[in-house]
C-alpha cells in the first residue's frame, strides 16, 4: 500500500466485492500510481515482489490485474472467457437504431472491440494493408525523416526528445500512410491525448470522445472516396466486409482505432527506449560500433519496457490463475508485468541484447495481436540507428528528469537529453 500522502492523488477506493479474497487485494492505480509517475517499469518490478500473479485493486472503479506472463498470455488468447466487447453488438445496434435521423454514427473501434468471428471480418482488410511487404516500402521515407529530425537537434547539445523526435516521427509516418493531412497533426494529437488521459465509466462520455475523433477525419474520408490516392483510407474504401462494400460507418469504425493506435503508441516506445539508452553509454557505444545489432536492440527494449495495457471483461464466471473472477468484471492485461516476469525471463530487469530468448508479448497475444507491429518495429529500429549515428554519447539532463504517465499506454511526457557539442 502507498502511504497516506500519495493516496491523496489516487482515485477513490471502490468497495471490495465479497467474492474477492483479502489475499488477492493489492493497491494499484494504473493511471495515478505514484510509482508510475517516477518510473513505471521499476514499479512493475516491485509489484512482482509484492503482488499475486492476478490481483484485485480498488482503484479506477475496482478491477482485476494480470501481472504474470502466463496469465497475460492466456488472457489474450481466451476471447471466449475474456471478451473485448464491452458494449455487446446487440446493444450497439439498438443504440444506433434509436438515433434521430441525421445524427452522427456511434463509432466502435474495430476490430479491437469485437470478438471473433466478427473480429476476423474487420481484421482481414487490415492484415494486407499492414503486411511486412507493404511496410518495408516505407523504409526509405522513414529513414529520411529520422535523419532529418536527428540532424535538426545534433548541433544543439540538448533536446526535449519527445517533442523534437519521438512524437513527430511516428505521427508523420502514420498520417502519410493513412492519408490524413499533415497540417492538422497538432489538432489530431490533442484529441488523442484527451482520449487517453482517463477512462470513462459513463459510455456516453466515451461515445462523445469517439464521435469527435470520427468527425475530425470525416471530410478526408469522403474526399478520398471520390478521389482515391495511394493511401490506406483509399484502400479501405476499396475493401469489403463479408462481401459488402465499405460504408462510411465502417470507415469511421476502423478510423477511430487506427487513429488512436497509430498516433500514440510508437512515440512512447521510442521515448522509453531512448531513455534507457541515455542511461547506458556502453550499450550506445556497442550499437555505434555494430549498427547491425539494432534489431536485437529493438526487441530487447520492447521486452524490457513493454508499455501497452489492454483491457478485457470476463464473459462468464471463471477461476483464473487462482482468482475468482465474475462475469462483467474488468481485467487489465499488464503486459509490462508479463515481460518482466522472472519465471519467463532470467533476470528480467537486465537489459541484455544478447539474451537468447527475448520473445516478448509487447504486441499482445491471440486474435487481437497488434496489426501495426511490423510498422512499429521498422520505425523503432530505424530511429535507433539514425539517433546513434547522428549523436555522440547522450545522457539524461540531470536538471530535468523524465516525466512519465500511466494509463492504457504507459510512456513519457518529457525526456530531456544532453550531449557534448
Ligand atoms: C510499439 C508500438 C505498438 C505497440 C507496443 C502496440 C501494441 C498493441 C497491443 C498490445 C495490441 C493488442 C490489444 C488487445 O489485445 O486488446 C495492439 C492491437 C492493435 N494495434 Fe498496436 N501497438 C503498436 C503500434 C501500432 C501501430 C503503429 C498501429 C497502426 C498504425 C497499431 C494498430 C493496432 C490495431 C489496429 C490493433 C487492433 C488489432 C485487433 O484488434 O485485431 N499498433 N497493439
Amino acid at each position: 500500500m502507498a502511504d497516506d500522502a500519495s493516496h491523496a492523488q489516487l482515485t477513490p477506493a471502490a468497495p471490495k466485492p465479497a467474492h474477492v479474497p483479502d489475499a488477492l487485494v493489492y493497491d494499484f492505480d494504473y493511471f495515478k500510481d505514484p510509482g508510475f509517475q517516477t518510473d513505471p517499469h521499476a514499479r512493475i518490478a516491485q509489484m512482482h515482489k509484492e503482488a499475486p500473479e492476478v490481483f484485485w485493486t480498488p482503484r479506477q472503479g475496482g478491477h482485476w490485474v494480470a501481472l504474470s506472463y502466463e496469465a497475460n498470455y492466456d488472457l489474450g488468447r481466451d476471447w471466449e472467457t475474456f471478451t473485448s466487447e464491452f458494449v455487446p453488438q446487440a446493444q450497439m445496434q439498438a443504440m444506433r437504431a434509436a438515433l434521430p435521423p441525421g445524427a452522427p454514427h456511434i463509432p466502435q473501434p474495430l476490430p479491437i472491440n469485437v470478438d471473433p468471428p466478427l473480429h476476423t471480418k474487420y481484421r482481414i482488410p487490415l492484415n494486407g494493408a499492414f503486411s511486412p511487404k507493404a511496410m518495408n516500402l516505407l523504409r526509405d521515407d522513414i529513414r529520411a525523416l529520422a535523419k532529418e529530425l536527428v540532424a535538426n537537434i545534433a548541433p544543439k547539445g540538448c533536446s526535449e526528445f519527445m517533442a523534437d523526435v519521438a512524437e513527430p516521427l511516428p505521427v508523420n509516418v502514420f498520417l502519410k500512410m493513412f492519408g490524413l493531412p499533415l497540417e492538422r497533426a497538432e489538432a489530431y494529437r490533442a484529441l488523442v491525448k484527451e482520449h487517453f488521459e482517463s477512462i470513462d465509466f459513463d459510455p456516453k462520455a466515451t461515445i462523445i470522445k469517439l464521435q469527435k475523433v470520427a468527425a475530425i477525419m470525416r471530410d478526408t474520408f469522403l474526399e478520398r472516396k471520390e478521389n482515391p490516392g495511394d493511401d490506406l483510407i483509399s484502400r479501405l474504401w476499396q475493401a469489403n466486409v463479408d462481401g459488402q462494400p465499405t460504408t462510411l460507418e465502417d470507415m469511421e469504425n476502423w478510423g477511430v482505432l487506427l487513429f488512436l493506435a497509430g498516433l500514440d503508441t510508437v512515440m512512447n516506445g521510442i521515448g522509453l527506449g531512448v531513455r534507457h539508452l541515455a542511461t547506458d553509454p556502453a550499450l550506445q557505444e556497442r550499437l555505434r560500433q555494430s549498427p547491425e545489432l539494432s534489431q536485437e536492440l529493438t526487441e530487447e527494449l520492447l521486452r524490457r519496457y513493454t508499455f501497452t495495457v489492454p483491457v478485457r471483461m470476463a464473459a462468464k464466471d471463471t477461476e483464473w490463475h487462482g482468482a475468482p473472477i465474475k462475469a462483467r468484471e474488468r481485467v487489465l492485461m499488464l503486459l509490462g508485468g508479463a515481460d518482466l516476469d522472472s519465471s519467463r525471463f532470467a533476470e528480467p530487469e537486465r537489459t541484455d541484447i544478447d539474451r537468447e530468448d527475448k520473445v516478448h508479448i509487447a504486441f499482445g497475444t491471440g486474435p487481437h495481436r497488434c496489426v501495426g507491429s511490423h510498422l512499429a518495429r521498422i520505425e523503432l529500429q530505424i530511429m535507433y540507428e539514425e539517433l546513434l549515428a547522428g549523436l555522440p554519447t547522450f545522457r539524461l539532463d540531470p536538471a530535468n528528469p523524465p516525466k512519465f504517465h500511466g494509463g492504457n499506454v504507459i510512456g513519457l511526457d518529457t525526456l530531456h537529453i544532453v550531449w557534448d557539442v
